[in-house]
């Protein structure tokens, strides 16, 4: 029976191991979240990495046993792939670019080298799993090489591509030096998808300009092919976020922290430890806020959750100190013996958890510099089963295209977001409902089903109109 493969970087597990004792904990990041609640139907693959480096061969073989029945097949990388190629190409060289932080970007040949070998080895790792009808779904920027691997290995296989970060306008994305290579290994494709219209437009005219393929409402003729580029905003599994909104066990914990808190308003932040999260000029503007409306002081708590992300990296560690500073310099300023202006904890929290926060938080401050969606701030409006409280969301989040109930921000302008932080707080509370609402319907609808079956018709279709074509 054909079965839909996914491939991503990292599975939807991460695997730990303390005192010679493997376990399994769920993975943080959209990619994970999203996916994780559709690729356990049937036969379905996923194929990944566990996120630790395991050498030993029983011990590989252990994993690849426990994984087994939970549809997961692991792909083991080295110490050296996770440098150079995690880190490395990854995380400092595609990340920041593709987040218009070129600045940032490091351009080494060597990190290029590991990408393209590891790359290779996802191709080998799927080629060994495919049957001839399956279908291979590849997802996201640590394996844009991949497509055209698979192409030349598997040359009739039905594959998509899933970018869940942005695409950088053209003139950003030149500046690699592996531009031509990396569209390349995208184009092997039948279907490629972003999830906003702008990401699409960026690259088919990154396609153009650097591969010389022009394209009409988005096909592409290559030489070879046909293939489609779309956008496909991606949803999230409403029914869990309000199903778990809703259980006793939830309500109760969200009683008890906001009894520990003993704030009139809570504002939310959660993100990854990311620079693209803008989580820096949240703080100052929050501080900002403070200053210009004294009148909330002892009333109002940022509760701030940063997850651990790529800590081996430079400019992640740099952010981490940046972070703890700041939170320490605003508490030390405004705190009373009673009240913390901000509950500031670095660390991940279980589904239950979060959906309290979520609950509680009379506030979501949602304020990334650059995000290719942010499930974040859709989570949170799922789980707002009274339908009070309010969004604040960055127009440069891909979701700011679809809840355009929230209040939109520019994250670079603190005024503003110091006044979206004041109009929130004080807006009265049949305004907050009819705006939640508005924004819940819209994301029941367009739910993580909707997306999965919006991206399989279409890639069904493309291989109808390629066999047209032929
Ligand atoms: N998340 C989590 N545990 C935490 C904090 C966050 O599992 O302690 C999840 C959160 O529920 C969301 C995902 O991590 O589904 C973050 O996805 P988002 O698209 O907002 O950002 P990304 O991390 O993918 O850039
Ligand atoms: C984002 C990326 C994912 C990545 C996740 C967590 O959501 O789009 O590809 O898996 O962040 O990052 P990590 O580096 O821990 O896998």
């Amino acid at each position: 029976m054909a079965k839909l493969i996914i491939v991503s970087n990292r599975l939807p597990v991460k695997l730990q191991e303390k005192d010679g004792e493997l376990s399994y904990k769920s993975s943080e990041g959209g990619l994970a979240t999203g996916l994780g609640s559709i690729y356990k139907k049937g036969d379905n693959l996923w194929i990944g990495w566990p996120g630790l480096v395991v050498t030993e061969e029983a011990k590989q073989e252990q994993i690849t046993t426990d994984l087994k029945p939970e549809n997961m097949h692991p792909v083991f990388l080295t110490e050296t792939e996770i440098k150079e190629f995690y880190e490395g190409f990854s995380n400092e060289t595609l990340w920041p670019t593709f987040h218009y932080f070129s600045q940032y970007a490091i351009y080494d040949q060597q990190l290029w080298e590991t990408y393209v070998e590891v790359n290779q080895k996802y191709c080998d790792a799927v080629v060994a799993q495919a049957g001839p009808e399956d279908t291979i779904w590849v997802h996201d920027y640590q394996l844009l090489l991949l497509p055209s691997m698979l192409r030349e290995k598997l040359p009739d296989s039905t594959i998509g591509f899933f970018q869940h970060i942005p695409f950088p306008s053209y003139e950003v994305f030149r500046l690699l030096p592996w531009r031509k290579q990396l569209l390349e290994g995208m184009l092997g494709s039948d279907l490629v998808g972003f999830h906003t219209y702008d990401d699409m437009r960026h690259f088919l005219s990154s396609v153009n300009r650097i591969v010389g393929y022009g394209s009409m409402h988005g096909w592409i003729n290559t030489p070879n092919r046909s293939m489609l580029v779309d956008s496909f905003p991606m949803g999230i599994d409403y029914e869990k976020y309000s199903g778990t909104a809703a259980l006793e066990e939830v309500k109760k914990r969200e009683r008890i922290y906001r009894g520990n808190l003993n704030a009139e308003k809570i504002i939310l932040s959660i993100d990854r430890l990311d620079y693209s999260k803008g989580i820096a000029q949240r703080l100052r503007a929050f501080e900002m806020f403070l200053e210009s409306y004294p009148e909330f002081h002892e009333r109002v708590t940022l509760l701030m959750l940063v997850v651990p992300s790529r800590d081996a990296v430079e400019k992640y560690k740099e952010l981490k100190e940046e972070v703890d500073e700041m939170v320490g310099r605003i508490n030390g300023k405004y705190s009373h013996i009673s009240w913390n202006p901000i509950q500031y904890f670095y660390r991940s929290y279980p589904l239950e958890t979060l959906s309290a926060f979520y609950r509680m938080a009379d506030v979501a401050l949602v304020t990334p510099m650059r995000d290719g969606m942010n499930l974040v701030c859709k989570e949170y409006v799922a789980s707002k089963l009274d339908q009070k409280g309010v969004l604040i969301l960055s127009e440069m989040a891909g979701a700011s295209k679809e809840l355009s109930d929230a209040i939109l921000i520019n994250p670079n302008d603190i005024n503003q977001m110091v006044e979206a932080i004041h109009q929130a707080l004080t807006m009265p509370e049949d305004q907050q409902v009819v705006h939640m609402r508005n924004m819940q319907e819209s994301l029941q609808r367009y739910n993580i089903h909707h997306w999965v079956s919006m991206f399989m018709d279409r890639l069904s279709y493309v291989k109808i109109k390629q066999l047209s074509l032929a």
